[in-house]
């Protein structure tokens, strides 16, 4: 199987960084430093920075996303965010079920599946991050892990609505501490990833699905983690915040 038919996918996370005055000044840095790309651009933004961002990526190769989205529709959910509201703001990402937001806001493998529903039902393509802990590594349960998690987000998605969907595998233990998972680890866990999506939809649908890294991907690692089979591209945090970082990465995923 060739890598080349999967897209490779390089998506900034800024998390809780950035106002809009400063987002449109980190994205008009990016512009000119990415416009090359050979591979799709995206960056998931705070939603209070989704009109600015949407605004000065305009003409651009660069996709706006977000980083989370509601389950339903509409209603009564004070401080939520539905996913027609985003789309009709012009985002066409989201992220879900970031390891942030499992540890510190009680998202389990059943909210992350439904807001994955949500999102793909509303029209939004969905950044689906997994990942173990280093307690559950140093256990031997990243394999199993890994394939919960993936196949728990995916209940009841279609093989077409799969289409929309990117795999981030991101080892909680690499997370914006540094320290990385070296390249054959990357592409162990997105094996083991792409290994789940195989068991549910079959392998050829499964060697078309793309699956990023995520964890302390920055320009002096990106080349590495990229050039391995099973690595599709990055979901970038610190890294993302600075726009020559960013877009030595996006030059690394363009080769
Ligand atoms: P860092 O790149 O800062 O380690 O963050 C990775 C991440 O969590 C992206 O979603």
């Amino acid at each position: 199987m060739n890598k080349q038919v999967r897209k490779t996918v390089i998506a900034g996370n800024w998390k809780m960084n950035k106002t809009p005055s400063e987002a449109t000044a980190l994205i008009n840095e990016m512009k000119p430093l990415v416009k090359d790309a050979d591979c799709d651009v995206v960056l998931c933004v705070p939603f209070v920075d989704i009109a600015a961002a949407i605004e000065a990526t305009k003409g651009s190769n660069i996709k706006i996303g977000a980083e989370n989205v509601h389950f339903k529709a509409s209603g009564a959910y004070t401080g939520e965010i539905s996913a027609d509201m985003l789309k009709e703001c012009g985002v066409e990402y989201v992220v879900i079920g970031h390891s942030e937001r499992r540890q510190y806001f009680g998202e389990t493998d059943q909210t992350v599946n439904l807001r994955t529903l949500a999102a793909l039902n509303g029209g939004l393509k969905a950044i689906v991050c997994v990942g173990e802990t280093l307690e559950q590594r140093e256990l031997g349960y990243t394999e199993t892990l890994l394939k919960y998690q993936t196949k728990m987000a995916l209940t009841n998605v279609t093989a077409d609505q799969l289409k929309n969907v990117i795999i981030a595998y991101e080892p909680v233990w690499a997370i914006g501490t540094g320290v990385t998972a070296t390249a054959d680890q990357a592409d162990e866990g997105n094996g083991f990833v792409r290994a789940a999506i195989a068991e549910a939809y079959g392998k050829d649908v499964a060697e078309t699905v793309t699956v990023q890294y995520g964890g302390s991907m920055n320009a002096k690692n990106a080349d590495e983690l990229l050039s391995k089979y099973n690595v599709d591209g990055g979901l970038i945090g610190g890294a993302s915040l600075k726009a020559e970082d960013f877009s030595i990465i996006v030059k690394a995923a363009s080769k």
